[in-house]
Order: C-alpha cells, then sequence, then structure tokens
C-alpha cells in the first residue's frame, strides 16, 4: 500500500509517499481499508516537529474506510491505503453523505462538539460568537451552536462569508475589516491566534489566555457516534472545499501555511 509518511521534521518537501506493508492488527485493533483521509492544520505542527512523533510517521488523524462495514475514526496513520484502528474507536459511518467525505468529521466535528457542550455549555437563547468560523472546526461548530439553540454570531473574512452563513449563522462579521460585537454570553475561539475578546465564558483551542478554557480534543467515540447521527437526520452539513490525493499533501501543506486553503480538504489515497 501506499502511505505519506514524514522521515524527519521540517517543510513540506519531507512528506513522502512511500511503498510500505499493510499493516497487521493487533489484539482489540481492526483492520481498515481508507478512502480518505481529510487535511487537519495540526499536520504541521507534526511535520515541523513542534509536538514530537517516533520516524516514520504516517501522516492522517481522520479515518473514513471500511472494516466489516463503512466506519470512520480518530486514529493515527490515516494518510495510506489501510490503518489499524483499536474496535472500540470504531464509529458507523454516516449514511447520507458518501464515505469519503465523511473524513471531514472525527477531528474538526468531535473538537466543535466538545467546545460547544463540554466546555462552552452553550443553552438556548444565549449568543454565542464564534471567531474563525469559516474553518474546518467552525463549519461543525457553527451548526452545533444553533442545534443548542443559540443565536450565532461567527467571525468570517470575505473568501468564507457565505459559507458560514449558509450553515446556519444569524450575523456575520468580517474580523478583517471590522470590530467584534460586545454583549456575547459565550465566545468560542477557534482562529489560530489569541482570543480576541476576554470574559466569563470564553473557550479557545489555540492560544491560551488567562481566563479563557484552554482544551485539546479527546477522542470520544460516544461524540462521533451523535455526530454521526445529526448529519443522518439532516441536522448537520458536511461541506467540503476540495479533493486530493495522497500525493497532493505536500502542496496543501505549503498552501495552509501561506493561508491559502480554507474549510475541509479530502484527501483520498492511492491504488
Ligand atoms: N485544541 C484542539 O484540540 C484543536 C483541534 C482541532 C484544531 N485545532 C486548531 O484550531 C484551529 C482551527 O482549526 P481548523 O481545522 O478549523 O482550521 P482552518 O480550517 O484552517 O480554519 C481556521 C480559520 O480561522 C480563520 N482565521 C485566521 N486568522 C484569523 C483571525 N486572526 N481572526 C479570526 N479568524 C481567523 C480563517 O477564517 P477565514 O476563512 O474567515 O479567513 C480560517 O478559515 C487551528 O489552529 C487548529 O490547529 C485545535
Amino acid at each position: 500500500m501506499f502511505a505519506a509518511r514524514i522521515h524527519e521534521y521540517g517543510e513540506p518537501s519531507v512528506i513522502t509517499i512511500d511503498r510500505v506493508p499493510i499493516p497487521e492488527p493487533g489484539p482489540g485493533e481492526v483492520l481498515v481499508k481508507v478512502a480518505a483521509t481529510s487535511f487537519n492544520p495540526s499536520e504541521v505542527g507534526f511535520r515541523r516537529g513542534f509536538m514530537p512523533v517516533t520516524f516514520p510517521h504516517t501522516l492522517g488523524w481522520d479515518v473514513a474506510g471500511t472494516a466489516d462495514e463503512p466506519v470512520i475514526a480518530l486514529a493515527a496513520g490515516a494518510a495510506a491505503g489501510y490503518t489499524v484502528v483499536p474496535e472500540d474507536h470504531l464509529v458507523k459511518a454516516p449514511k447520507a453523505i458518501p464515505l469519503e467525505h465523511a473524513a471531514a468529521i472525527p477531528v474538526a466535528g468531535l473538537t466543535a462538539w466538545q467546545a460547544v457542550f463540554e466546555h462552552a455549555r452553550v443553552r438556548p437563547g444565549e449568543r454565542v460568537l464564534i471567531v474563525g468560523a469559516g474553518g474546518g472546526v467552525g463549519m461543525f461548530a457553527v451548526q452545533l451552536a444553533k442545534h443548542a439553540g443559540a443565536t450565532v454570531v461567527a467571525t468570517a473574512s470575505p473568501r468564507s462569508a457565505a459559507a458560514v452563513r449558509a450553515l446556519g449563522a444569524d450575523e456575520v462579521v468580517d474580523h478583517t475589516r471590522e470590530p467584534l460585537p460586545d454583549g456575547n454570553d459565550v465566545v468560542l475561539n477557534l482562529a489560530p491566534a489569541p482570543p480576541p475578546i476576554l470574559g466569563e465564558r470564553v473557550v479557545t483551542i489555540t492560544h491560551p489566555a488567562e481566563g479563557a478554557t484552554h482544551f485539546v480534543a479527546r477522542n470520544d467515540p460516544g461524540h462521533l457516534a451523535e455526530l454521526v447521527g445529526l448529519v443522518d437526520a439532516g441536522l448537520v452539513r458536511v461541506d467540503i472545499t476540495e479533493t486530493h490525493t495522497l500525493r497532493d499533501l505536500p502542496d496543501i501543506h505549503a498552501r495552509a501555511e501561506s493561508g491559502e486553503i480554507r474549510g475541509k480538504i479530502i484527501i483520498k489515497g492511492l491504488e
């Protein structure tokens, strides 16, 4: 099989497409034939060495593929033809969208779920400001906050404004031109910058700040299954902005670092 791997830290060119043996599942693990993974900005941090990995390191944390049935999971080594996943981490894939598109859900969806429901504890009628709503996590966060009954004020630059509005945001603010509104019950900071507003209930998934709750999403198959349920019920949409193959990963990393990509990008394997 082919796998997108790094053997050293560095520029996007350190990503190589290697021909490697299909992995063997250990006890309690299942072999999954990967249909697709998706790109997450944290991959750039792994590649650059900001978070240490063991070499060779196979990229990709979002799995959509087939075991006995179509499944999704948050699991390492997803940018490959096959990967092994602990059996209790597998979740049935949504039926309402193509399996490849479901690769957009695990990392971004779990992060948004935990931000909205666990950390911010958004309640009906609250006003929630979502900073960085045009990104992959933002796509889910806007919809989940609306599902929780909130009024959503979302920041988006012109390239993302229409998409964020279509997801259900009540107000869209162009953070590159306008000041952010006050009077929010909750602020979710999903942008790669410190929270621009501090207050009582500020949750940040990027830069920590005094008085704000910072968290790293955890793998919770129960939350993932609930997200799949919302997708199948037509209550959460999964928008895909681009689809590529493993060979395009170095280019996607380069474009991500220069801020040229937006939304969820699907990465298919190679035969
Ligand atoms: N803590 C965790 O567990 C966790 C989990 C997943 C992701 N993350 C991190 O969270 C961030 C978001 O992830 P993602 O996948 O959604 O990334 P993404 O798809 O790259 O989205 C980030 C969005 O932030 C917006 N943005 C950039 N600079 C901004 C600024 N100064 N003010 C307001 N908005 C700004 C951009 O919006 P426009 O399109 O409007 O320009 C962009 O679409 C990344 O830094 C990622 O590494 C953390």
